[in-house]
């Protein structure tokens, strides 16, 4: 009997990964713009960074100017699927100098089935934590862009994560919406047994207006409501219109307003992971 001999060669591992799941349990708080932006500038800094879209909307194609119809094996829901042969199916966003260091694995429409397929799958909250240990990814980073609500998606996302970062407006219904979404992480902990638990890096306030009283009101409690739970709060990113503009473009802000004041929010939470990288 011959055996066959697989002469694939060995994907190198990175000396350290970060898998960092994005999420909040509301729509439209950033956390793809969160995730575009922090892979932007960790690939600035050298990183070879992946983004794993698991959203069933197509901002992350669009915001990076990638084909937002692309067809389902060239999307998570293959990664996801009985199918999957470990060739994962990621495209690159033309951004100049860092062209290369950003793989992003798309999602869009086709999640929404591949999330209720889930159900009948052995060990579907482990699938996509499965898949990153039986086909490893060679990049220091990779991003998980979670969907808006907590699904059974925002689970196999979570358990495939070695941190979290929760985007939040600071805004009263936002702040109800973050202690929820806390108590969804230790029940899932918990019952999904993780050991060791994924680690919460922060809070992130996102489209802070300081002009407006309210979200100055809640900008300024923050810090010690989730110090209270042991939580760092980051600085905030700012609302800036031109973040809809930058995304019309498919472009990053820094590619878009180079020199624009708000490029340089992201740098405290990329110091915190260029330190989990290099530790
Ligand atoms: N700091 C900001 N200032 C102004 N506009 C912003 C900012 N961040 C994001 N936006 C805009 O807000 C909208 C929602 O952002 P984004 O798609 O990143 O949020 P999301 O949480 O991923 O939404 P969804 O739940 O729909 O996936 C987009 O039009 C985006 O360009
Ligand atoms: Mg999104």
């Amino acid at each position: 009997m011959t055996v066959a001999v697989l002469d694939t060669p060995p994907v190198s591992h990175p000396l350290k990964q970060v898998v960092l799941w994005i999420g909040a349990n509301s729509g439209g708080v950033s956390k793809t713009t969160l995730a575009i932006h922090i892979a932007y500038v960790m690939a600035c800094r050298g990183a070879k960074v992946a983004v794993l879209d698991l959203d069933t909307n197509v901002s992350m194609s669009q915001f990076t100017g990638l084909d937002k119809s692309p067809v389902a094996g060239e999307t998570l829901a293959y990664v996801l699927s009985e199918h999957f042969d470990g060739d994962w199916p990621f495209a690159s966003p033309d951004w100049g100098e860092i062209k290369g260091r950003i793989d992003i694995c798309r999602g869009g429409p086709v999640m929404a089935e591949a999330g209720i397929e889930l159900a009948n799958r052995k060990r579907r909250e482990y699938l996509l934590s499965d898949r990153l240990s039986d086909f490893p990814l060679p990049h220091d980073l990779v991003i998980l862009d979670c969907p808006a609500t907590l699904s059974n998606l925002s689970d196999v996302a979570l358990v495939a994560s070695t941190h979290l970062l929760i985007p939040l407006e600071p805004t009263p219904k936002s702040l109800s919406g973050c202690d929820v979404l806390l108590k969804w992480y230790q029940v899932s902990c918990r019952a999904l047994r993780l050991n060791p638990q994924p680690e919460i890096l922060g809070v992130v306030p996102v489209r802070y207006d300081a002009n407006s009283a309210t979200q100055r009101e809640y900008r300024a409690k923050l810090p010690e409501v989730l110090n209270g739970f042991g939580i760092h709060c980051y600085p905030s990113v700012r609302f800036s219109q031109e973040y809809i503009n930058a995304s019309a473009r498919g472009l990053p802000l820094q590619l878009h307003r180079r020199h624009h004041k708000a490029c340089g929010d992201f740098l405290p939470i990329c110091e915190t992971l260029s330190e989990l990288l290099e530790n």
